[in-house]
């Protein structure tokens, strides 16, 4: 028997139902499936994210396994996200993975969602791999969370900064919103603004103390912006629309950078990692690697498939607990909310 653990992994905390068969840090196979259930009511409605996975569990279980060329009984450990996210749809996940393990007579690994996102850049997918050294910076954005993580191992993480109100992703989607422009809005907004000038208008972010972020003030300013522009020119938004969308990103993304600057200055580090939905982001991906190359810094970022919602960054994660042989008990619940790492 080889020594890496065949682990099934399910990621089931928002939107995606998604499950993967992970050998070692090596992805055997990815299943996501997408809800598009949730597109005209521009957001995610949790009862029927609930509903969307309770349906899609089975079949992306058994594409991942078919894909993956694995058996069940070879399968060592089954992971599932046990949090943050929403409760119902981690239900789901959470419960199913506790059946079949209880049915293989296999051990349970839970995993936290965010640290999920980080370890992704322990994904072997190239040869050579290249991984980020200990201790790192993070900095990881997604629709529910915008954190700057020293991550001193895969199992000992430090939140030194975190978003006190909304998270970047949140940033992007409402402005995507607001902007009338389709569900989900991050990509939307990404996309107009490859075409707008990103000096065209002015937002403005608060100065909070240490590497703390805070957005709310930004979507606010955009709305009053938007609704003083539109009382002069009705038309203003659809002529402006990738001038505004280059200009609220811009914003975004260096005060994104701003605070993890900072950060990786005053914990002294040599590498830094993106994370999250929104290290999709074009602009943030270019300018993450020239803040980190006029530093002097190595950047890491995962590639695209491994950014957003994935079953994959699960097994990665459960791969390390693994190893350290630690083993989620029977009676373990869904954690909409985790406290860690502070
Ligand atoms: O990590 P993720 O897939 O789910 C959460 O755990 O929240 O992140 C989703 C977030 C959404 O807010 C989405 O709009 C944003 O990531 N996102 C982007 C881009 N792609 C995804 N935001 C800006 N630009 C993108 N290209
Ligand atoms: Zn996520």
């Amino acid at each position: 028997m080889s020594l890496k653990p065949y682990i099934l992994a399910i990621e089931s905390s928002c939107d995606e139902t998604s499950a993967a068969v992970m050998h070692g840090q090596k992805v055997l196979s990815n299943i996501i499936a997408n809800q598009t259930v949730h597109e005209k009511y521009g957001g995610v409605v949790p009862e029927l994210a609930s509903r969307a996975h309770q349906a899609n569990i089975v079949p992306v279980v058994q594409q991942a396994m078919q894909e993956a060329g694995v058996a069940t009984e070879q399968l060592q450990a089954i992971a599932f996200t046990q949090g943050p996210g929403l409760m119902g749809s981690l239900h789901v996940g959470v419960s199913f993975a506790k059946s079949m393990g209880m049915s293989l007579g296999i051990p349970l690994l839970a995993v936290n969602h965010m640290q999920a996102h980080i370890l992704a850049h322990f994904i072997q997918d190239e040869v050579p791999s290249h991984e980020p050294a200990f201790p790192f910076l993070c900095l990881t954005v997604s629709g529910g969370h915008t954190q700057l993580v020293l991550v001193k191992s895969a199992l000992d993480m430090l939140i030194v900064g975190e978003t006190i109100d909304d998270a970047a992703g949140e940033a992007f989607d409402k402005a995507a919103k607001v902007l009338g422009l389709p569900y989900p809005g991050g990509p939307m907004v990404d996309k107009h603004a490859a075409m707008g000038n990103p000096n065209a208008y002015r937002f403005t972010t608060p100065r909070i103390p240490n590497f703390e972020y805070s957005f709310s003030g930004l979507k606010t300013n955009l709305l009053y912006f938007l609704r003083e522009k539109n009382n002069e020119d009705s038309t203003f938004i659809a002529k402006e629309v990738n001038n505004i969308c280059a200009s609220y990103q811009r914003t975004i993304v260096d005060y994104l950078l701003k605070q993890m600057e900072a950060a990786a200055k005053h914990y002294d580090v040599m590498d830094v990692c993106l994370a999250g939905g929104v290290s999709a982001n074009s602009e943030l991906r270019k300018k993450f690697r020239t803040t980190a190359d006029k530093n002097g810094w190595n950047a890491f970022i995962p590639p695209f498939s491994f950014c957003t919602d994935n079953a994959a960054m699960i097994g990665i994660a459960a791969y390390f607990k693994y190893e350290a042989k630690d083993f989620a008990p029977i009676t373990a619940t869904p954690m909409p909310r985790i406290e860690w790492g502070r």
